[in-house]
C-alpha cells in the first residue's frame, strides 16, 4: 500500500539534504591549480601586448625573456646559461618535459621516475611506448635509498638512463637538501645518465632552499632543468614554461619544440617577462598565504589519529598516509567526497595507502570547513568500528 506519510518524510529528508548540499558546496583540496592571481604587472603587460603588431616569434621564444630567464638562473644558482643556445621557451612545463623526453628516449635512454609521481610523466612516457621504470622518492625515504635503487636498475644491463628527479616534489613536498644534492652529482659524475630535473614549485618552499644542481658546475653537462609560471605566477592557463640546460641537449629539445610548435604565442612570453620582472614580494605574499593554510591543515590532521603526517618542505601538497584499518584510501575518498570534501587518492599518484590534500585551490575558511568535516567522518569511522 502506498504511504502517503513515509513518502512525504522520504521527500522531506532529500529535500533537506539538497538544501545542505547547496549551501555546502564541496571543498576542493584536490587540485593543484592555484586560487590567487597572477601579478598585476602581467595583466597590464597583456593589455598592452594587445596593441602591438603580433606576429611569428623566434622559435626558442623571445630573446628578451630568454636573457631575463638566463640572469635569474645565474643570480639564484651562480651558473650561466646562454640565452641563445642552452634557454628555450616552451608550451608550459608539460612541452617542456615531452620534448626532453623525446630527446632522451631517441637516445634510447630508459627513464628512471620517482614513485609517487605526477600522474603526467607516466601519461607522457606510455605514449611515448617509453617504459616506466620507477625509484621511491619522498618525505620518508633517505635520497641514499632512493640512489641505492636507481643504482640497481642501472647495474642490471648495458642500457642508457636519464633520471626525473623532482624537487619541490608532487605530490609529498620532499625538498632535496644540499647534501643529497651533493649525492646526486657525484652519482652522476661517473655514470653515462641525464638529469631532468622538474622545478615547477621551486618558489614554494617554506623550510630549507632550492638548492639544484645548477648550483654546481660539474654538473652541468648532465642536467636540464623543466620550470614553468604555473605555480609560481599562477599562470597555468597562460600555458608558459621553459628549459634550460647544456646546447647539446637544448639543441635537440629545440628541433622537437620547433617541429610541434613553430614558436609560441607571443602574449604570454611578453606576460612571463612581466612577471619575473614584478617586485619579490608578489611571491613573499603567496607564501604567507600558503604557510598559514599548510600549518592549519597540520595541526588539524595531527590530532585526527587518522594520518601518518610526513610533511615535507615545499609544494601546495601534503602526502599522509592513511591509518584507518579496514578501510582503503580509494573508500575514504569517496566517503570524504560524500561529506563535502575532495581529495585525491595516492594510487592516482603510483602510491597505495595515502592521500594527497592540496591547499592551492581553497582559502583559509573553506579549509577549516573541511577539515572540520574531514574529523567528523574519521571519528564516526573509529567509532563505528569500537
Ligand atoms: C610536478 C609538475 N610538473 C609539471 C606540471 C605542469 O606544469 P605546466 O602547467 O607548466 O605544464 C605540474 C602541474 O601540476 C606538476 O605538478
Amino acid at each position: 500500500m502506498f504511504n502517503l506519510r513515509k513518502t512525504r518524510r522520504t521527500l522531506r529528508k532529500l529535500f533537506r539534504k539538497a538544501r545542505e548540499l547547496v549551501e555546502q558546496p564541496i571543498v576542493d583540496l584536490a587540485s593543484g591549480i592555484p586560487n590567487y592571481k597572477p601579478p598585476r604587472e602581467v595583466l597590464d603587460a597583456v593589455s598592452k601586448a594587445f596593441n602591438m603588431d603580433l606576429c611569428y616569434t623566434s622559435p626558442r621564444g623571445l630573446l628578451d625573456l630568454r636573457e631575463k630567464l638566463s640572469e635569474k638562473i645565474e643570480d639564484e644558482h651562480g651558473i650561466y646559461y646562454d640565452p641563445d643556445n642552452e634557454v628555450l621557451i616552451t608550451h608550459g612545463a608539460s612541452e617542456a618535459l615531452y620534448s626532453a623526453l623525446v630527446v632522451m628516449l631517441k637516445d634510447s635512454r630508459k627513464i628512471l621516475v620517482p614513485t609517487p609521481h605526477y600522474p603526467f610523466y607516466k601519461h607522457q612516457i606510455l605514449s611515448l611506448r617509453g617504459k616506466l621504470l620507477t625509484y621511491p622518492f619522498g618525505t620518508n625515504i633517505p635520497f641514499s635509498k632512493s640512489l641505492a635503487y636507481i643504482e640497481k636498475h642501472m647495474s642490471s644491463g648495458r642500457d642508457k638512463y636519464a633520471i626525473l628527479i623532482n624537487s619541490p616534489h608532487n605530490p609529498t613536498g620532499k625538498v632535496l637538501s644540499r647534501k643529497e644534492v651533493e649525492e646526486l652529482s657525484e652519482f652522476i659524475e661517473e655514470r653515462d645518465v641525464i638529469v631532468i630535473w622538474d622545478e615547477v614549485y621551486e618558489k614554494i618552499i617554506f623550510e630549507g632552499e632550492h638548492y639544484t644542481l645548477a648550483n654546481i658546475q660539474e654538473s652541468k653537462s648532465k642536467v636540464v632543468f623543466i620550470n614553468s609560471f604555473s605555480k609560481t605566477y599562477a599562470m597555468h592557463g597562460w600555458r608558459i614554461g621553459f628549459i634550460y640546460g647544456p646546447s647539446r641537449i637544448i639543441d635537440e629539445v629545440f628541433k622537437i619544440h620547433k617541429a610541434i610548435t613553430l614558436g609560441l604565442n607571443p602574449i604570454p612570453q611578453l606576460a612571463a617577462l612581466a612577471a619575473l620582472n614584478t617586485n619579490k614580494k608578489y611571491i613573499e605574499n603567496i607564501l604567507n598565504i600558503l604557510r598559514k593554510r599548510r600549518n592549519t591543515i597540520l595541526s588539524r590532521l595531527k590530532r585526527m589519529e587518522a594520518f601518518d603526517l610526513a610533511k615535507g618542505q615545499g609544494t601546495f601538497f601534503l602526502f599522509p598516509k592513511l591509518k584507518l584499518p579496514g578501510m582503503s584510501c580509494e573508500e575514504f575518498v569517496k566517503v570524504l567526497q560524500n561529506n563535502g570534501v575532495k581529495v585525491l587518492p595516492g594510487k592516482a599518484f603510483n602510491e597505495e595507502g595515502y592521500v594527497r590534500i592540496s591547499f592551492a585551490h581553497a582559502g583559509l575558511d573553506e579549509i577549516e570547513q573541511a577539515l572540520g568535516r574531514i574529523e567528523n567522518v574519521v571519528t564516526k569511522i573509529i567509532k563505528s568500528r569500537q
